[in-house]
């Protein structure tokens, strides 16, 4: 499946960045994939289902995408670095940076199991911070100080405050209720900040689905509601819990339901700040235990971020989503720029049209095979 996109993409060299990014994406399917079958008695280790594995043995198999983009964003570096390229060969040895790698990554193991009782507090980035090749340094001037943490309001505000005035600023209860379905279009700009793909996206009630377009390879989300599904033209891919949970969520935010819908547990954290403005920190739990980060921005009131963890051997995986440039589209506003986050990739979907109404549910039917 994963040699059958690039050799298509191959095609053309303009491409060429958009391989390695679906590499990544594929990979971590692949990697990802026998153990969505949750129900599995015992978790299948990277030893059991890797084939040149010597330190990382007892990590879930599921983790490995997720640790190697980790260890990828730490160093500030390409698979390529520690591998033959970007999409082949990950178990061929002999690459001196992938040597070391297997030190250090030991060397994490065994300080976190010896001077933090188990718990995953250092890692790559503690000493790498986006650069390869760390130089011993020591501070020569005195740290600027820290911003100090917004004023936290001596009445804890309510949730059903937060969440009333996002309904406010989105449009009011009445607009909202009047849009049962939307037709979006949007360009998907790539981690190269230049390469843009057009995506169609169609909501209505929980049900999603997103077509993002690389030449003839359509790459299709789709949710009913209760999960997430993921297909490479008519192929379907296999994807993780959490990936597949993802999905699902973005379905769930697009389609304007109450929030407490998504999230029937939600709790009042503190006022932080994001991008110099103040927001209200919110942890939400969907009825499937989730738990997700909210942050609704104090002055209009919108969601601006939403993250979430995923646990590794290197602590936790998060992905984030920044919502931004709120427009109005038939009396509800919308986030025209969802940034998306996770360790070595970043990309930007940018919104450009919004039709509501009018969608039919034969959409969200599974690519048929030709
Ligand atoms: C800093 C070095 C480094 C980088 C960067 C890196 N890897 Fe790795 N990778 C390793 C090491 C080391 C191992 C073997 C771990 C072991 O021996 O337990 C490995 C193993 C793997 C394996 C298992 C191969 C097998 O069958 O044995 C896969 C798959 C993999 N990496 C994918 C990737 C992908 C995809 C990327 C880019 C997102 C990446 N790696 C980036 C160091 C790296
Ligand atoms: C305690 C600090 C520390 C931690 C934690 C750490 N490293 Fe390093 N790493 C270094 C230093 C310092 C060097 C440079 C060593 C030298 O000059 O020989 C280095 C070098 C490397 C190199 C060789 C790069 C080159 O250009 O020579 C690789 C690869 C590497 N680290 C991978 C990792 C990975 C992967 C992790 C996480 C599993 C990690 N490191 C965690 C301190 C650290």
């Amino acid at each position: 499946m994963h040699k059958g996109i690039t050799s298509k993409l191959n095609m053309k060299k303009v491409y060429r960045v958009k391989i390695a990014i679906i590499a990544c994406f594929v990979a971590t399917a692949l990697i990802g994939g026998s153990s969505s079958l949750a129900q599995k008695a015992q978790v299948e280790t990277a030893g059991q289902k890797f084939k040149s594995i010597k330190v990382l043995n007892d990590m879930p198999a599921d983790q490995m995408g997720k640790v190697m983009n980790m260890m990828s964003a730490s160093l500030g570096v390409d698979c390529k670095f520690c591998h033959a390229s970007n999409d082949a060969d990950y178990e061929k040895d002999g690459n001196e940076n992938k040597e070391t790698a297997r030190k250090m990554i030991k060397m994490v193991f065994d300080l976190n199991k010896t001077q933090f009782n188990g718990r995953p507090e250092i890692n790559c980035f503690t000493c790498h911070h986006g650069i390869s090749h760390p130089q011993p340094s020591f501070p020569l001037t005195a740290a600027a100080a820290p911003i100090p943490r917004p004023v936290q309001p001596e009445k804890k505000p309510v949730i059903d405050e937060i969440l009333a005035k996002y309904e406010t600023a989105l449009g009011g209860k009445a607009n909202i209720a009047k849009v049962t379905s939307r037709q979006i279009k949007a360009n998907r700009i790539e981690p190269d900040g230049k390469t843009t793909e057009p995506e169609t996206i169609w909501s209505k009630g929980n049900k999603y689905r997103s077509d993002l377009a690389y030449g003839t390879y359509i790459v299709r989300e789709l949710s009913d509601g209760t999960a997430g599904r993921k297909f490479g033209n008519a192929d379907a891919i296999e994807l993780k819990p959490d990936e597949a949970e993802q999905i699902k969520r973005e379905g769930e935010i697009l389609s304007v339901t109450s929030l407490k819908t998504i999230y029937p547990r939600l709790e009042y954290r503190s006022i932080e700040r994001i991008d110099g403005k103040e927001v209200y920190f919110v942890i939400g739990t969907t009825a499937g235990n989730v738990r997700e980060r909210l942050y609704f921005e104090v002055a209009t009131g919108l969601l601006v971020r939403r993250a979430v963890s995923t646990p590794t051997v290197f602590g936790g995986f998060v992905y984030q989503v920044d919502y931004a440039d709120y427009k109005d589209f038939g009396g509800v506003k919308m986030p025209t720029t969802m940034k998306y986050a996770v360790p070595h990739i970043q990309w930007i979907r940018k919104i450009t049209e919004v039709k509501n109404g009018g969608v039919d549910d034969a959409v969200f039917a599974a690519p048929a095979k030709k």
